[in-house]
């Protein structure tokens, strides 16, 4: 008997894609990026081998978050993480625009690059410009030997094991964690949480994986719901705070394998433009999973409804009212506000998945895109 040993398909673990595997490999990823590093008697975060020791991070002034596309959409969510949790400002940017844009560095600035590869040319370019400026780097990153990781000053490595899909998926949801981690372990220093907020951010952090395998456990609603946009031409994604962080990643990723146009807007930006766009059929995704913003949410649904928008609402699972404003709902186990972009996004990779396959489109190698942009 002879067997045909495909090495890819090996690799795949039974999968279709890469892309699929790594979307299912996501609770491993995040408990392996937060092996080690709680201390369950003291509910803290440890990163023993930082040299941003909490002396250090007392006298922090200001922080930069540096990175390229999905990585940077992490570092807008980590962004808000950081000033809620720790209250030091932050500013997020694009690599290829923070190195020419002469960024002003003070004393006591942390720069933060995130990348997933360690080789992305800009935001090594960006590292190497903090560290020319004075500025102590910090990266996180999924590779532990590359050019990223050896020229930063910390590294915070995302254990979220090879990524081969172009298109990212547990790197982000990786990074998210780091954030979490570094946001409750600047907190620390800057003593802006107490022991008890603590505690349950992080034992909300540890319920996380499994709960990312409920939802992955019944990604066949998702699936009917992508056999029905990919007829569309264009898709809107809406949300505010950090349900409009992920709504930009939804966004890349929907556009990166289905090629399907789409755009993530602030819903209270709608008003100032976008709102012309929206006509009867009108595809639109709303992300509405933070509750001081909800009202505001729901009367961005109703303007789009009113002008014949048909709306995917994506809620967490306690609530009972959203199915009214939209036309399908799809909801989300419920976890600490500050977590939901973990949960929230893995609809949206199922959609961009489900889309490209139903296109027939080559998910794990789309057009023109690489894994690793190591040029400029
Ligand atoms: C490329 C990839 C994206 C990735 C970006 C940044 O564009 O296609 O998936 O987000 O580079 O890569 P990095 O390795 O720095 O996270």
């Amino acid at each position: 008997m002879r067997i045909e040993w495909d090495k890819e398909q090996a690799e795949k673990d039974g999968y279709a894609h890469y892309m699929l595997k790594e979307i299912h490999e996501q609770p491993r990823a995040l408990r392996n990026t937060m092996t080690g590093r709680i201390d369950e008697a003291q509910k803290k975060v440890i990163f023993p081998t930082l040299q941003l020791t909490p002396e250090s991070v007392q006298k922090l002034e200001k922080i930069y978050i540096v990175a390229c596309g999905t990585a940077y959409h992490a570092g807008v969510i980590g962004k808000q993480v950081i000033e809620r949790l720790a209250h030091i400002p932050v500013e997020v940017d694009v690599a290829s625009e923070f190195r020419y844009r002469q960024p002003l560095f003070q004393k006591n600035t942390l720069t933060i690059v995130v990348s997933q590869s360690g080789e992305t040319a800009d935001t090594l370019a960006a590292l190497r410009e903090a560290k020319r400026n004075g500025s102590a780097v910090l990266a996180i990153t999924n590779v532990v030997g590359s050019s990223i990781a050896r020229e930063a000053d910390d590294v915070i490595t995302t254990n979220a094991g090879p990524e081969i899909a172009v298109a990212s998926t547990k790197a982000y949801t990786s990074q998210l964690i780091g954030f979490y981690l570094l946001g409750l372990y600047l907190a620390q220093g800057k003593e802006t949480v107490d022991q008890q907020a603590r505690a349950e951010v992080l034992s909300a952090l540890q319920e996380l994986p499994d709960q990312v395998e409920a939802i992955l456990a019944h990604a066949d609603g998702i699936r009917q719901y992508a056999e029905s946009i990919k007829e569309e031409n264009q898709l809107f994604f809406l949300g505010r705070g950090l349900d409009y962080a992920v709504s930009m990643e939804g966004s890349l990723k929907l556009k990166e394998i289905s090629y399907i146009h789409s755009e993530a807007y602030a819903a209270g930006e709608l008003k100032h433009g976008t709102l012309a766009l929206i006509e009867e059929g009108t595809r639109v995704i709303a992300l509405s999973t933070q509750a001081d913003l909800y009202e505001k949410m729901v009367s961005n649904i109703t303007e789009v409804k009113a002008r014949g928008a048909v709306v995917l609402g994506i809620a967490l699972a306690n609530n009972m009212e959203l199915h009214r404003s939209v036309d399908e709902v799809c909801l989300i186990p419920v976890t600490n506000e500050l977590l939901t972009p973990v949960l929230s996004v893995i609809p949206l990779q199922l959609i961009a998945y489900y889309t490209s396959v139903a296109l027939g489109h080559d998910v794990d190698r789309p057009r023109n895109l690489a894994k690793s942009v190591t040029v400029e």
